[in-house]
């Protein structure tokens, strides 16, 4: 039985054409979100992923406030930036790209941005209010992987999940809302003995690992609902170009799953309208 392919790009050009509409109604009342993404240094993967934000964030007709700082920026001149972001009326959003140069401290980085306009949902008032099932900022892969998972399933209640790696970023978060789903919920990692014995018990599998084709067809219950968070760029041997690949061998997951999602075109365009979405919903919160 060959898998249902989960097609994120278009489920992400719906959530942005429900973004895009959203604010042309705010627009009409005179207010336009505003996105203020932050990246410091020259880090090639967050260069391009900084470049489609402020694209897509323009396409949906928000602002796009874009801060570029050199590698060697002090704390201090960063922090400053952040406070005067909150305290800025026209932005509605605020993302630090992550990683951070190893002189910053992501934690109190991430901790000064106002919660109300953290649309990463990394701050810790929000973390403990997904944790505790409060309304906060969902962060965006999550989030989005989620989406994709009630789209195919419907109602997750009762089925069990296996989220492979325990990042704040992704699995954690994650693991967090599959519970809130009713999901039975585990969370593997680099210590889990037996991760295929672990992984063949799963109705859903998430997998974030950053360990490229990893995850292999038989792991799998057969059916189970794959959604692959990885992006690798590999050298494969003789070929002249580098590729992306998951963290799931998808030929031999996807003669086994009973649905996957593709690296490229699956959660990762997902990510960034989340990102809008957030955005959005914190300029609703804020004028609601
Ligand atoms: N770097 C990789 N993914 C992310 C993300 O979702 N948010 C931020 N801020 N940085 C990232």
């Amino acid at each position: 039985m060959a898998a249902v392919i989960i097609d994120g790009k278009a489920f992400a050009a719906k959530v942005r054409a429900q973004v895009g509409a959203a604010v042309t109604a705010l627009k009409a009342q005179g207010i336009t979100p505003g996105l203020a993404v932050v990246l410091v240094g020259e880090d090639p993967a967050s260069q391009v992923y900084v470049r489609n934000k402020h694209r897509q964030t323009i396409e949906v007709g928000m602002n796009s406030f874009e801060h570029r700082l050199p590698a060697e920026t002090p704390e201090a001149d960063l922090l400053a930036l952040i406070a005067q972001l909150n305290a800025d009326t026209a932005v509605d959003g605020i993302l630090v790209q992550l990683p951070l140069p190893a002189h910053l401290n992501a934690e109190l980085v991430i901790n000064a941005i106002d919660p109300t306009k953290d649309v990463d949902g990394f701050h810790i008032d929000n973390v403990g209010k997904l944790v505790t099932g409060q309304k906060s900022m969902v962060p965006c892969t999550p989030l989005g992987s989620l989406m994709l998972l009630r789209d195919s399933l419907g109602d997750l209640n009762g089925l069990e999940a296996v989220v492979i790696g325990r990042s704040n970023i992704v699995g954690k978060p994650m693991a967090n809302l599959l519970l809130q789903q009713g999901c039975t919920v585990t969370i593997a990692h680099s210590r889990t003995r037996d991760l295929p014995a672990v992984v063949r018990r799963a109705d859903i599998v998430v997998a974030a690992v950053g360990r490229p084709e990893m995850v292999k067809g038989e792991w799998l219950k057969p059916g189970a609902t794959v959604i692959d968070v990885g992006i690798n760029r590999i050298q494969p041997a003789g070929a002249d170009k580098a590729k992306l690949v998951g963290d799931c061998d998808f030929d031999s997951c996807a003669a086994v799953a009973g649905a996957i999602t593709p690296v490229p075109g699956g959660v990762g365009p997902m990510t960034i309208a989340c990102l809008l979405a957030n955005t959005l919903t914190a300029t609703c919160r804020r004028y609601g």
